[in-house]
């Protein structure tokens, strides 16, 4: 009966904790075979049940005492791992962890042969007996890596990783160690073999020895559909300010068992081996993101500032035989601004040179006349330059000026001075001649008409010693295209009593008003309002035999004016003036 109750009691004190472990849903079964007399750990990772806030304990199957929690025990629990520092054979066995939150609970068994491994020091004749812990494939003809699998706790610093390959140390330098991985650059089907990594382990001040054993075959085909994808970078380029920091993303799509190592290089070397002292760009680490067929990886690259000569070289983003790169640019100039300014100066440009040229239109053309133009010009058939028109006004003073104007000052200017032609009626004609007949014969010798409009004058007929049809005649002229030539003695304040012809040219080509003293005995072609007359004459046509005796030589002073200097006829000057 004692031993009953005592069987009973056994049964009551173990039963809740019996049935709170059956509570807990077995969710999955691991086989380990790591090797004997180096450090082991096992995380406890069951997403998503891991992500969250839970609660880990590690058992012995079938002890219910958890593994022990003090990191000086060779066999402890650290967060979610189970930590062997070192295996034993004895070691061997089922264990559990059970993860359990508010309202679920979860376990996973894990079942840890751990075996006797030689190695070739160990076995003493260099041979090298190993059982296949891991495997890993290298592909033919590509860049490839291996990976040595270090799986421990934060509180595990792992350091001096070495590769082996069949017992020898690997140095050639188609292998390159790259943290945890080994590349290996054009890959042939002498690579394949037995390979290990070796690294120190110290953990609480102890230092262990963890070594990998991998056997790697060589795959030689149905390579193209593990070719990793770069999403980003594309070859582009990234505008950026000198000084600023940046990061750049490499994105990476690859197959679930690839093998590719991923990396950012700078003249063909590693990033952090290039800026190895100034750490001025640095990789970052690699994060990645499982999906059912591929696995997403990013790795980026940070520039704490960014350097003139950073600019314009590629920074290669490579992932296996895939690679691709950006190249840092110095952003733009608003471009906009610039059309917009450029535009603007055309403009300005524009309206300076039209603002200049009607400024200095006169004097131009004038001076391209004179440097330019031939004297042996086509023939017209015509015998004038101009027919000058004028008025006989009514008062004396003006009858005066109107004829010192155009009997003495216009023939001094344009024919003396700028050897123009002119037909003066009054002047020109034959005597006995009918007055008629002079104006209807010689105006259609003439290139030019030169009209004389004196204002008070308004009343008198300007037309009035001509006929009805010989205003016809005249009105053709115009009409003709001859170009007529207005000369205000005094400023004309209403043309409405002028003839219809008369208003038209006033509106089109406007009116020359006389400026200057027409008491003055010396007139000048060089003033304004010669120029003026000048400009709307025709070129000059001086006969060849005046030509040789008026013109004496052609300069060209520093300034870059030219001009004509004309043996004994006074100041006729054609240069623009300064
Ligand atoms: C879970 O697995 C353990 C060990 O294999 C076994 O004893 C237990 O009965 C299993 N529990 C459930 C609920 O399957
Ligand atoms: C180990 O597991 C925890 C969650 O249980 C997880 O946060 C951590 O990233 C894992 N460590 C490694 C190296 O996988
Ligand atoms: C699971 O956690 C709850 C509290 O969160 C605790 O009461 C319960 O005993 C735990 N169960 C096991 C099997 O550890
Ligand atoms: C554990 O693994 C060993 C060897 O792989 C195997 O013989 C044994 O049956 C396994 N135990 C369980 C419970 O699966
Ligand atoms: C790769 O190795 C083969 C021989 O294994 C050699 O013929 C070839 O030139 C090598 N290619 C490069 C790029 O080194
Ligand atoms: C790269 O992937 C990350 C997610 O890991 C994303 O936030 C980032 O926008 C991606 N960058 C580019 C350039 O696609
Ligand atoms: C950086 O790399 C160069 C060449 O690889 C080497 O000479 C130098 O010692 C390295 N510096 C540091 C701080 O590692
Ligand atoms: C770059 O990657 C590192 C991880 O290596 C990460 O901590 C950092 O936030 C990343 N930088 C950016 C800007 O994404
Ligand atoms: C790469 O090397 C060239 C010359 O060897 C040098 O001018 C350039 O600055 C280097 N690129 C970077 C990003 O430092
Ligand atoms: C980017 O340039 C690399 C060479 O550096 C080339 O192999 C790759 O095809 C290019 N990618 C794109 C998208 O142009």
């Amino acid at each position: 009966r004692g031993m009953l109750a005592l069987l009973l009691c056994g049964v009551s004190v173990a039963l809740p904790s019996f049935v709170r472990a059956d509570a807990c849903k077995n969710v999955s079964m691991q086989n380990e075979a790591p090797s004997a007399g180096q450090p082991f750990a096992f995380n406890c990772t069951y997403p998503p049940l891991t992500s969250g806030k839970v609660h880990v304990t590690w058992y012995k199957y079938p002890s219910r005492i958890p593994i022990s929690k003090n990191t000086q025990s060779r066999i402890h629990q650290e967060q979610n791992w189970i930590l062997f520092l070192p295996l034993t054979p004895e070691d061997s066995g089922i264990y559990q962890c059970v993860i359990n939150s508010t309202n679920t609970c979860h376990r996973i068994h894990v079942n840890l042969t751990v075996l006797r491994k030689y190695w070739c020091d160990i076995s003493g004749n260099g041979q090298l007996i190993l059982s296949d812990e891991y495997k890993q494939i290298l592909h033919a003809g590509r860049d490839d890596s291996l990976t040595c699998h270090l799986n421990f706790p934060q509180s595990c610093v792992l350091d001096s990783i070495t590769w082996y390959k069949d017992c020898k140390e690997i140095k050639e330098g188609r292998f390159i160690r790259w943290g945890i991985k080994l590349s290996v650059s054009n890959v042939s089907a002498e690579d394949g073999g037995n390979y290990a990594c070796q690294a120190r382990l110290t953990h609480t001040g102890k230092h262990y020895t963890v070594l990998n054993s991998i056997t790697v075959r060589i795959k030689t085909n149905g390579y193209a559909e593990r070719i990793p994808k770069i999403i980003y970078p594309k070859n582009n380029s990234i505008e950026v300010q000198l000084g600023s920091a940046l990061t750049v993303d490499c994105n990476i799509t690859d197959t679930r068992d690839n093998t590719n190592l991923r990396c950012w290089r700078v003249n063909n070397t590693l990033v952090d081996d290039y800026y190895n002292e100034s750490k001025r760009i640095r990789e970052g680490s690699e994060s990645h993101i499982p999906f059912q067929k591929h696995i997403f990886y990013t790795v980026n690259i940070t520039f704490l500032e960014v350097k003139m000569e950073d600019y314009g070289h590629p920074f290669i983003c490579h992932a296996g035989v895939s690679a691709a790169y950006f190249i840092l640019k110095l952003p733009a100039p608003d471009v906009r601004a610039y059309l917009i300014g450029g535009l603007l100066a055309l403009v300005g440009a524009a309206v300076s040179v039209t603002y200049i040229y009607n400024i200095f239109k006169i004097d131009i053309v004038l001076w391209y006349r004179s440097a330019c133009h031939s004297p042996g010009t086509k023939e017209d058939g015509k015998l004038y330059d101009a027919y000058v028109l004028y008025p006989k006004p009514q008062g004396e003073i003006q009858s005066h000026d109107v004829d010192t104007l155009v009997l003495k000052i216009l023939p001094e200017v344009l024919e003396r001075q700028c050897g123009y032609k002119l037909f003066i009626f009054g002047r020109d004609e034959f005597p006995g001649q009918a007055v008629a007949n002079v104006i209807d014969e010689n105006i259609k010798l003439c290139r030019r008409l030169i009209i004389i409009l004196v204002p008070e004058s308004l009343s008198f007929d300007l037309l009035k010693n001509m006929s009805e049809e010989q205003i016809a005649v005249y009105n053709a002229l115009i009409q003709d295209g001859m170009k007529v030539i207005l000369i205000e003695l005094e400023k004309v304040k209403d043309y409405t009593a002028m003839p219809e012809s008369i208003q038209y040219i006033k509106q089109k080509h406007g009116a020359i008003q006389w400026s200057g003293d027409i008491t003055q005995q010396s007139q000048c072609a060089k003033t304004k309002f010669w120029k003026k007359v000048r400009y709307h004459m025709p070129p000059k046509r001086l006969p060849p035999s005046s030509w040789g005796a008026g013109v004496g030589l052609v300069t060209h002073d520093g300034v870059g004016s030219m001009e004509w200097l004309t043996v004994g006829q006074g100041c006729i000057a054609f240069g623009p003036t300064t």
